[in-house]
């Protein structure tokens, strides 16, 4: 592929801390890890951050955590209908219930004027996501949040950097989650990313990553729920090299972003882009498009892009209505109609630091083309 999604090349640093810890014999959690964590949190300000094994395991261990605060087994967490499965499958495997809301069409994110006719006596949080680094509605979100007791977990995985209001994402709520896959802009392989400025939840966040043990702790006390979910040395080592380049990442993949959106404004009468406002700062993850006419078909757009060398992913579409996967909840087609159009027209591509300018005329050049057939 020519546009692929991101692309991992490990340097000199990256290779210095792996051979720290197989100098050591220890490659399981250990001072690459806690190298990692003070690095990221200091990079963005974050009071507390705790490694984990994907981003998937930190959305875990944070709705977990949410039982040492107070939360009940069953209770519900209210979480977009659109996202990529693990914010849904998280909730469910910690024990909880997705009450799933709408999306808005311009931002991808949770349609905050839906949230509060969700919420029950059962509902525990409020798990938003930033998608494709979007930074979701935080000020009505917690305002709501506050009226009601509930705890808000911040699903930033797509969103390394992205700032609303002058916040980093991550820090408006109780606790934030980060992913450290290959496309994200940070890359450890495998890894996650828990933040947080409660002391309390850190050590939360801290024991349930390691079977429910005590916050530190090797041995056989399980105090809560918890599942083995560290990092481990040899994931610290690629990322910590990742975090010494994030400004330089940051700043390249938003040229390239900023870039194919000037590229691509002759297009707009055909898909609706992401728009950044002045109160923001998006994260550079990808480029999402959603079409403007379904009859431009996004299944043959997608297969015209990967076909020319862009590798294409959907827009994940409506999790409850449009994949098996959560079928078993009950909902029908129709209870999430934003979703479900960006699920059906909706389609992203990678805007990787390692592309150069030929490349994103080149897609761009691609996108006319198919619009325009010229
Ligand atoms: C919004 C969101 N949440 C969670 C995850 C899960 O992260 P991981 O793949 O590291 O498990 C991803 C992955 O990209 C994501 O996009």
């Amino acid at each position: 592929m020519r546009i692929s999604f991101g692309e991992l090349r490990i340097g000199e640093l990256a290779r210095r801390h792996l051979q720290s810890a197989l100098e050591k014999d220890w490659i399981s959690e250990g001072a690459n890890v806690a190298a990692f964590e003070e690095h990221f949190a200091a990079l963005f300000g974050y009071p507390y951050a705790v490694a984990t094994s994907s981003g998937t395991d930190a959305d875990i261990a944070a709705c977990a955590s949410l039982y040492g605060l107070g939360a009940q087994r069953g209770d519900e967490i209210i979480t977009p209908a659109l996202s990529f499965c693990a914010t849904a499958n998280a909730i469910l495997a910690a024990g909880f219930t997705p009450h799933f809301v709408d999306v808005e069409l311009e931002t991808l994110n949770i349609d905050p004027d839906q949230i509060e006719a969700a919420i029950s006596d059962r509902t525990a949080a409020i798990m938003v996501v930033h998608t494709m680094g979007k930074p979701a509605d935080m000020d009505p979100i917690m305002e709501i949040a506050r009226r009601h007791g509930l705890r808000v977990i911040e699903d930033a995985c797509e969103a390394h950097g992205a700032q609303y209001n002058g916040h980093y994402v991550g820090s408006i709520g109780d606790i934030g989650t980060f992913s450290f896959y290959v496309a994200h802009l940070v890359c450890c392989g495998e890894g996650g990313m828990a933040v947080t400025s409660s002391p309390e939840i850190e050590q939360l966040l801290r024991s349930v990553k390691s079977h429910g043990r005590p916050a530190g702790d090797i041995y056989f006390d399980f105090q809560r729920f918890g599942l083995n979910s560290k990092m481990n040395d040899m994931e610290a080592a690629v990322g910590l090299e990742g975090l010494s380049e994030f400004p330089e990442t940051f700043r390249q993949r938003r040229e390239h972003l900023q870039r194919l959106l000037e590229l691509t404004d002759d297009l707009a009468e055909y898909v609706h882009r992401l728009d950044e406002q002045p109160h923001e700062l998006i994260s550079p993850h990808a480029f999402p498009l959603v079409l403007k006419d379904p009859s431009h078909d996004r299944d043959k757009l997608y297969r015209y892009l990967e076909d020319a060398g862009i590798q294409c992913k959907t827009l994940f579409g409506s999790l409850p209505t449009q994949h098996a996967a959560f079928a078993f909840m009950g909902h029908r087609s129709g209870e999430f109609p934003v979703a479900e159009y960006i699920g059906k027209n909706g389609l992203h591509f990678g805007c990787h630091r390692y592309l150069n300018d030929d490349d994103l005329v080149f897609a761009a050049q691609k996108l006319r083309a198919y619009f325009e057939g010229s």
